[in-house]
């Protein structure tokens, strides 16, 4: 770690789901492992990176060699982001939970009748980053995770959200990637889309972080 294409450089990966209380003692979640951005986090380290590494309860464990900041829900993923800036690149892998509950001071308990949670929605982390004036990284890079029309959701998703890449992937059951080994995703950029081979997770990390390096170009 330390030599390598991205010395100098100050990159931000969001990584794990996160977790939105019910009460003190219940949870929402997903089945993010967090495997993908420990990956990436190691990847971008081992070119150089000064990496600020913001994960949720994920299983796999953050790398080595970054700044690890943990957070819990959507809202401490937020104020650890922005925290974090200004960056020169921002890598947002973490599953952030879309909706988070009114969450109860106390045990809910049972008591007859079912209760009924209150969803509100979360801010979206790589929205609010890829649209800052001042600050704003030089590249922005999204995950899209899609069981269908992978595609076409995802470029709808990178010009909405305003990043500058996303990286789709099919999470179908089927393919066994979430919470697996591997990944097959396509990066799609400002110039087009990109179907890379089915690889190991940490193949596919590599290969973004180079492509994150010529992107960046020398600091
Ligand atoms: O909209 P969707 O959740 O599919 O978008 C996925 C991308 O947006 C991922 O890069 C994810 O990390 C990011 N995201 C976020 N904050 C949210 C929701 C998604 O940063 N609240």
């Amino acid at each position: 770690l330390g030599d390598g294409p991205l010395k100098g450089r100050r990159v931000l990966v969001t990584s794990g789901p996160t977790h939105e209380p019910i009460d003190p003692v219940r949870y929402i979640a997903n089945r993010s492992s967090g495997a993908q951005g420990s990956a990436l986090g190691h990847a971008l380290a081992a070119l150089g990176a000064d990496v600020t590494f913001v994960t949720g309860p994920a299983e796999v464990p953050p790398p080595a060699g970054v700044d690890v900041v943990r957070v819990e829900t959507a809202r401490e993923m937020l104020a650890a982001t922005e925290a974090a800036l200004p960056v020169d690149a921002a890598i947002f892998a973490a599953a952030v939970a879309d909706w988070h509950v009114a969450g109860s001071e106390q045990k809910i308990k049972k008591t007859g009748t079912t209760p009924v949670l209150e969803f509100s929605e979360n801010p979206d982390i790589l929205a609010r980053v890829a649209q800052r004036d001042r600050d704003r990284p030089r590249l922005v890079v999204g995950f899209a995770a899609e069981t269908e029309n992978v595609l076409a959701h995802a470029e709808a998703k990178r010009t909405r959200k305003g990043c500058d890449w996303i990286v789709a992937n099919d999470v179908s059951p089927a393919t066994g990637i979430m919470g697996g080994t591997e990944n097959a995703v396509t990066l799609i950029t400002e110039t087009g889309a990109e179907e890379w081979p089915r690889a190991g997770k940490a193949d596919v990390a590599r290969r973004l972080a180079e492509r994150i390096a010529d992107a960046l170009g020398p600091a």
